[in-house]
């Protein structure tokens, strides 16, 4: 597995927050990021939401729908 787990975050959000979310898998605050990609190609993902959710951000790294969750895990 390339990813921090095998399943998925559970992520509660508010309207206008910014989320930073890890890409290259390096960070040690996932699903955040946390630089740790300097150097690399990889760059986080970044997204504002626009109201308050609950939202499923992939932690095995193997979704097609990154960074959301589309399932994968459950096919490692
Ligand atoms: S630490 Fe992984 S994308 Fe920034």
């Amino acid at each position: 597995m390339k990813g921090w787990q095998d399943s998925a975050y559970l992520v509660e959000v508010k309207a206008g927050e910014r989320l930073a979310i890890c890409q290259c898998g390096k960070s040690s605050n996932p699903p955040y990021c946390d630089g740790s990609h300097k150097g690399t190609e990889d760059k986080p993902f970044i997204e504002t939401f626009k109201e308050d959710k609950t939202v499923l951000i992939c932690g095995c790294l193997e979704s097609k729908r990154k960074p959301y969750c589309d399932g994968s895990h459950s096919r490692l």
